[in-house]
């Protein structure tokens, strides 16, 4: 099941609610990445203080790892994983996309070895439906084609392009079809694709309306266009799919290209920025980034950002009144420089906290009908620089 709520708009910008199967997403949202079935480097219970409402997982990486088998006996990758709000899925689509010369796509579906064990594997919209209806998802995404930007320095044309979101729409009807076949009791997404061709995606998008479904996705950008490129059909694509429904915009991106996103219709994003970032020692923060690595932080007692109230940069507060954790950028540098692993876990916290109360900053702000002041704000203290 799936409804949506439309609580408020400005401009194009949307303050939404959505309920799912495990329970209530605030919108607009960001959804933290957990390929594996684990946003890496925090527990469920970390991601919940968080403030995180729904989570992704990989139908691909679970389809090779730890296999349907085993997740069918958990009764789908909630309990395995111990996670018990919502969850998306991505279809594979853009997985198999990323093995570039290792795959073959026909009509059917796409052929590829596994980069586990080497298994001839076929990929197609019916299995891709059978893996995520195994894993019971709140919201499964339509097996697609993700148009690549180029390939090899030679970029996509546009028979290229319209050859690929035609593929994709043929599969977004027989995913259809085996979703309904299935039974499942979740609900399905649409992606538009189109390349960086605006007519074709106008295309894309009025085929996936005309097959009515419960929300609507926009894939295949954050795919090594330039950004230009990538704010032009942000700015195109998600005010024209139907209001009553849910918005994603796939794979983006940085807080800036988020708060442009919210400003543009999109209702949900995911990427992997802020947790791959933290890995490599790149932290977001209220006013600007701040690579952990830099000799400058050796000995500041300063916290990352001094408005942060995760565990990292505020600790939290112990029954007995005090507060434990609160970190320095001179401890985190120490960690990062030593190769410690509480480095990465900490700065995970903080970056998704920081996205993540970045949009319940725009919720607010939507709500309180403010959200153009705050985008100024928001600009400003970014560019302040830490
Ligand atoms: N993740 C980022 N972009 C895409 C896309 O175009 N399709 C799918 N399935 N996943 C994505
Ligand atoms: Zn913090």
């Amino acid at each position: 099941m799936l409804q949506f709520e439309l609580l408020k708009t400005d401009g194009h910008a949307r303050r939404g609610r959505l309920t799912l199967n495990h329970g209530v997403v605030e919108t607009p949202i960001f959804m933290p990445v957990g390929t594996y079935g684990t946003v890496k480097g925090v527990t469920p219970r970390s991601l919940e203080e968080m403030g995180a409402q729904i989570i992704l997982g990989n139908t691909f990486h679970l389809w090779m790892r730890p296999g349907l088998d085993v997740l069918a006996q958990f009764g789908g990758l909630h309990r395995f994983e111990q996670w018990s709000k919502p969850i998306l899925t991505d279809s594979g689509g853009f997985q198999v996309w990323s093995l570039g010369e290792m795959r073959k796509i026909s009509e059917e579906g796409v052929k590829f070895a596994s980069p586990v064990n080497g298994d001839r594997l076929f990929l197609t919209p019916e299995v891709s439906m059978q893996i995520q209806t195994a894993l019971n998802s709140d919201i499964v995404m339509q097996f697609d084609e993700c148009t690549p930007y180029d390939t090899k320095g030679h970029i996509t044309t546009e028979a290229e392009a319209r050859f690929s979101m035609e593929l994709s729409r043929r599969w977004a009807a027989r995913c259809k079809t085996e979703f309904a076949r299935l039974e499942n009791p979740n609900a399905l997404f649409g992606i538009v694709q189109g390349g960086m061709y605006e007519h074709l995606r106008e295309e894309s998008l009025a085929a996936l309306v005309e097959m009515d479904f419960p929300g609507y996705a926009v894939g295949g950008v954050s795919v090594g266009e330039p950004k230009e490129e990538m704010l032009r059909i942000m700015a195109h694509t998600p005010h024209r799919l139907p209001g009553h429904k849910p918005r994603y915009l796939m794979g983006v991106g940085t807080p800036e290209d988020l708060v442009e996103g919210v400003a543009q219709g999109v209702d949900m994003f995911d990427c992997v920025l802020p947790t791959r970032n933290a890995r490599n020692g790149h932290l977001f923060t209220r006013f600007g980034d701040l690579k952990l690595r830099n000799a400058r932080h050796r000995t500041d007692q300063r916290p990352l950002d001094e408005s942060c109230t995760c565990y990292t940069c505020a600790g939290h507060r112990r029954d007995d009144g005090g507060v434990s954790g609160g970190f320095s950028r001179a401890y985190l540098h120490h960690l990062e420089r030593c190769g410690e692993m509480l480095a990465p876990m900490l700065a995970t916290i903080h970056n998704l906290h920081y996205y993540l109360n970045l949009m319940g900053e725009v919720r607010a702000a939507l709500d309180a009908g403010s959200f153009g002041t705050f985008v100024r704000q928001f600009r400003q203290d970014r560019a302040r620089g830490v």
